[in-house]
């Protein structure tokens, strides 16, 4: 693609964004390329259309059983890389971390069992806290865990295209998602950044001549010719900027939320939860990540436009009266649908689309072994949430990667979607339940990004008038 056929746009350029941060802009200062051309988007109507029409019905959905239990393995050993153990947080020397049993009374007062080992007792604290705030709640109820034996039955009775293997191991459980919710575990240092390094380095179509560090703010040492980062990035083929740029916002939406439900300082043990500015102003203020933050958020909305696309496109799939969200209660099923057509209804009539018709529209064969190369990337960083030391961020990370995965299916199905028979089991397009309960929930993760951003431009606009 040319350099001027990539020029200024008038899509999703954050200007209003910018605006309500304070910050300087420039109006045609982004590097927004290719397919955003196609879809007449501001970020204004998105808000809008988020904040009060989708997310609070998604809110609603999330609740029902049918999309609250998540069947995931949480168990599967990271297949890249030597296990370091749960406690991954930073400067933890305590190899396993130690199962601790002190009440959480005792481990914040003076005494703590570790200091005499260790010379700085609150690396073990730390420790400690990034265990339990990791860990995962599988509290069931007997009835739910009764409903589950009964839903995978009807399940199983299914016609199902494919089935993904996770959901054959024994080592697969459900858990509660609103007993679980994603919010900030202290999960962080080596092996966090580990984990994105190796997204971002191994799976973002990297070329090997290219040093490009993960951190695009690193000092720029420049590939072979010394060009930066972002030159690298518009080097890319339109498909390759794409995959960079959902990886991107889909780091952004989890680094938000976070900074949304952060643990309030002073108030361990009351486990307050709550937005942290500073903590969002260190990820996202323009000066604070040298024009980094108003990039990840852009590909943020560029996620959700994404996704957004995907599920108006697969409406036509739950339509047919074949299609149930089953639990067993019919009354309940037929209101959880009818709301999920509510939603999708929404997203159809949503005019800000993105057009996935200028993916892969490139010569036949190079569209699809470039398809083919989308997909195995793709798996690939689904493996690596594998990774993931704390179990309620690999939980979230899964969830979420395999709701874009779902997404990326529906986009690249479209002609089986429209070819669906009414009234029989689809052969060729089908989506377990497994990837429709991901797929809403990694929708509902970033409808609640978009809703929490607002709450962050309130609140910063607070602190700046104050100040
Ligand atoms: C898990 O959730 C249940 C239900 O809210 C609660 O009673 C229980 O204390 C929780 N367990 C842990 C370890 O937090
Ligand atoms: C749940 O089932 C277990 C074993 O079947 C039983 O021991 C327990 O009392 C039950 N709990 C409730 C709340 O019914
Ligand atoms: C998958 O990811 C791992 C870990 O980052 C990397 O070493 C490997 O090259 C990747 N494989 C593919 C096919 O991208």
């Amino acid at each position: 693609m040319s350099k001027a056929a990539r020029g200024c746009v008038r899509i999703v350029t954050p200007v209003l964004l910018l605006l309500a941060l304070n910050l300087p802009t420039t109006r045609c200062g982004y590097q927004l390329t290719g397919v955003l051309d196609d879809c007449f988007c501001d970020v204004e109507s998105i808000e809008a259309f988020n904040n009060y029409k989708i997310f609070p019905k998604l809110q609603k959905l999330q609740e029902r059983d049918y999309f609250r239990y998540y069947k995931v393995n949480l168990k599967r050993p990271c297949p890249f890389w030597a296990d370091d153990g749960q406690c991954s947080i930073k400067d933890c020397h305590v190899e396993p971390c130690p199962e601790s049993k002190i009440p959480v009374g005792i481990k914040s007062g003076n005494y703590n069992k570790y200091s005499s080992e260790l010379n700085d007792g609150e690396h073990v604290e730390a420790c400690d806290q990034a265990n339990e705030l990791g860990a995962v709640n599988s509290t069931l109820s007997n009835q739910s865990k009764e409903a589950f034996i009964a839903w995978a039955r009807y399940d199983d009775a299914q016609d199902h295209f494919c089935e993904l293997d996770d959901e054959l191991s024994p080592d697969v459980q459900y858990v509660d998602l609103l007993l679980n919710p994603e919010r900030y575990t202290g999960y962080k240092g080596p092996s966090a950044w580990r984990v994105w390094n190796s997204i971002y380095e191994e799976n973002c179509f990297k070329p090997r001549s290219v040093y490009r560090p993960l951190n695009p703010l690193a000092p720029s040492i420049g590939g072979e010719n010394g060009e930066s980062f972002y030159e690298w990035l518009e080097g890319l083929c339109l498909e390759k900027r794409v995959f960079y740029r959902l990886i991107s916002g889909l780091h952004a939406s989890i680094n938000l939320h976070l900074s949304a439900k952060y643990l309030l300082e002073g108030t361990w043990g009351e486990s307050n939860w709550g937005p942290n500015p500073l903590e969002f102003k260190r990820r996202f203020d323009p000066v604070e990540t040298k024009g980094e933050g108003p990039r990840r958020l852009k590909n943020l909305y560029f996620l959700y436009l994404i996704e957004l696309r995907a599920l108006s496109k697969v409406a036509s799939y739950f339509e047919r009266s074949i299609v149930d969200l089953y639990t067993g209660n019919m009354e309940e099923d037929r209101e959880t649908k009818n709301l999920l057509l509510e939603i999708f209804k929404d997203t159809q009539s949503f005019p800000m689309h993105f057009d996935e018709k200028s993916m892969f529209a490139g010569n036949k064969k190079e569209a699809k072994s470039l398809k083919e190369e989308f997909r195995l990337h793709f798996k690939n960083i689904s493996r690596i949430m594998d990774c993931v030391g704390c179990d309620k961020c690999r939980l979230w990370g899964k969830l979420q990667t395999q709701g874009l995965g779902t997404a990326l299916k529906i986009l690249f199905s479209e002609k089986e979607i429209q070819s669906l028979p009414e009234n029989s089991p689809s052969k060729g397009f089908q989506l377990t339940r497994q990837e429709i309960v991901a797929l809403i929930n990694a929708f509902g993760r970033l409808s609640t990004s978009i809703k929490e951003l607002q709450t962050f431009k309130v609140l910063l606009h607070e602190n700046s008038n104050i100040g």
